[in-house]
């Protein structure tokens, strides 16, 4: 069997920290790790509109900060066939097929859409295309023959209810499309990372991330105003790991050499974090610490994306590009799921 990848990102908002630790490191990771016959990086621009129908400029704009984003972060055209979701007008036939195979009871039950539904605080105003976005991603991800999706934990249910659609549709209408698995994150990238000002996840909207195309002063600047332990006031009081923003950044980020580098006089974080419960170890000195391990990850991160902002055509370009390989692909699968339906009327009724 063949082995393709296929993921998507919603092109909302530029991306963060916390996106690169969950998400984008792991994809280039995989991407250059080369197990694998194709490997598709989606934009979902479609998917954002869902919840964005009067925001058209916003997602528009933020297709290209995601792909300036991505390309910065290592996503290597000449490996992974990146496109743009709404180029690809197959995916939108394919939902409308796959809809007729999920109850509206079975969507209101996915716990992803759920709390999102919550969050957006829609009530009765709940657009069905929000409700049913599962639906749609099902077609984004059986379209390429997907075999394997990176899925954090909230994108699990999606999973779930895509392979519940394809066994339907296999049953009713004969073996058609593969039974997508989920490839799972590791430790790091699977933890989500917290606001700088602690208070929940990070979100544009909060004012609380770090994006990776944040200058080296603003980022210094966002670090040195971090929430930590509101009762460690004094340089010689015990301080609290737990819901320090510091800490947990540090457990995602630190890298092996890092306190060889940036503070030898810790050998690993176990021991700095002991000497901060105990009291003596300053906030500052720990940020300071901090600032020295993202600066590192972020500074070649943001020169690439400085080059490729020169050249906002050649993105462009790669986007269209990558939606014309994707398209030919779902085309082909879209004729075979309309022969399985039995609705290939032009292949059965011959007019001479
Ligand atoms: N739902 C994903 C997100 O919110 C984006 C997405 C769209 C996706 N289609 C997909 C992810 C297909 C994996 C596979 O980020």
């Amino acid at each position: 069997m063949k082995n393709i990848i296929l993921t998507g990102i919603r092109p909302t908002g530029k991306l963060h920290i916390g996106h690169y630790i969950g998400a984008v490191k792991q994809v280039v990771d995989i991407q250059n790790a080369g197990n694998y016959d194709k490997f598709y990086l989606m934009i979902a621009d479609s998917q954002s509109l869902t919840d964005n129908a009067g925001n058209v400029q916003k997602v528009k704009d933020n297709i290209i900060e995601v792909a300036l984003d991505l390309l910065a972060c290592g996503v290597d055209p000449e490996k992974t066939c990146v496109f743009i979701q709404s180029e690809i007008p197959a995916l939108t036939e394919m939902t409308f097929y796959f809809m007729n195979l999920v109850t509206l009871s079975r969507l209101k039950r996915n716990p992803t859409v759920k709390e999102e539904i919550k969050l957006r605080g829609f009530e009765e105003s709940l657009p069905m295309g929000f409700l049913t976005y599962p639906v749609s991603q099902t077609a984004d991800i059986l379209a390429f023959d997907t075999n394997l999706v990176p899925a954090g934990e909230d994108q699990k249910p999606m999973l779930e209810q895509a392979r519940e659609i394809a066994k339907s549709f296999n049953n009713l209408y004969g073996n058609t499309f593969i039974l997508p698995d989920a490839i799972v994150p590791n430790e790091k990238s699977q933890a989500r990372l917290v606001g700088t000002d602690g208070k929940g996840k990070m979100s544009k909207s909060l004012g609380n991330c770090i994006n990776l195309s944040d200058s080296s002063d603003t980022i210094k600047q966002k670090i040195m105003n971090m929430y930590t332990d509101p009762n460690h006031i004094k340089i010689s009081d015990p301080g609290k790991i737990e819901g320090n923003v510091v800490f947990e950044y540090l457990n995602a980020f630190v890298q092996p050499d890092s306190f060889k580098k940036y503070l030898p006089e810790y050998e690993n974080l176990d021991q700095l974090k002991s000497h901060y419960k105990k009291g003596g170890l300053g906030d500052v000195k720990i940020k300071i610490f901090l600032n020295n391990i993202i600066q590192e990850i972020l500074q070649p991160i943001r020169e690439k994306r400085k080059t490729l902002e020169q050249n906002i055509q050649q993105v462009y370009k790669i986007l269209f590009n990558g939606s014309d390989t994707a398209n030919k692909v779902a085309n082909e699968t879209l004729k075979r799921m309309k022969k399985s339906i039995g609705i290939n009327y032009r292949d059965i009724i011959k007019i001479d």
